[in-house]
């Protein structure tokens, strides 16, 4: 190895761990209000690629029957601004009617929640549709989304790890840090 500098810690692996297990608490008693059913099993449509890790996670820490899904969006802009949405694969199979957590890593400005729940709404008429994300940067929202389940509320700051990435790199860091932009 010929460089081994790692990110400052911001928030530690065990503080996300810990987090996850009583965020699942908060999550499993929102959904006790419905019969979930393996046959009516919450769908859980993880947001690729940044909320690969948290939904892995999470969903095994949840005691509830989940079918597992995922999309693929992405916000290309430079550095560490989020800018334009596309979507390169948002494929699901017929979900209709049933219950749907989206899982995404990160809250900013909000066009992508306002984007894939808009989009889910439309094609599948859920019972419900809620939103989970580790990190909420609310300073920072563009529109009036709010994410209904929520790990950490965090300030104007770029953070990386645990499946958030600067340009690509770092996602495989199990905390989450924070890089010097300059
Ligand atoms: P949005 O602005 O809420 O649509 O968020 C778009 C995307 O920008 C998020 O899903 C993240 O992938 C990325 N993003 C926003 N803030 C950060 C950050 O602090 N670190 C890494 N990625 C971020
Ligand atoms: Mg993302």
């Amino acid at each position: 190895m010929t460089n081994t500098t790692k990110p400052a810690i911001f928030i530690s692996e065990s503080e996300i761990q810990s987090r996850i297990q009583k965020l699942s608490v908060e999550i499993q008693n929102f959904y006790k209000n419905y019969n979930l059913e393996t046959e009516q099993s919450l769908v859980v449509v993880g947001v690729l690629k940044g909320a690969a890790i948290f939904t892995s996670d999470l969903i095994r820490s949840l005691e509830l029957p989940i079918q597992l899904e995922f999309v693929r969006l992405a916000s290309y802009g430079d550095g560490t601004q989020s800018g334009i949405l596309t979507a390169p694969d948002l494929s699901l199979p017929n979900i209709s009617g049933r219950h749907i957590l989206i899982i995404e890593d990160i809250v900013d400005t909000g066009k992508t929640a306002v984007f894939l729940k808009q989009y889910l709404q439309d094609q599948f008429q859920p019972k419900t549709l809620k939103l989970a994300s580790l990190l909420n940067k609310p300073s920072r929202r563009l529109t009036d989304v709010q994410p209904d389940f929520v790990g950490f509320e965090i300030e104007d700051k770029f953070v990386i790890g645990y499946g958030l990435d600067w340009a690509e790199k770092y996602r495989e860091l199990k905390y989450l840090g924070i890089i010097d932009e300059s």
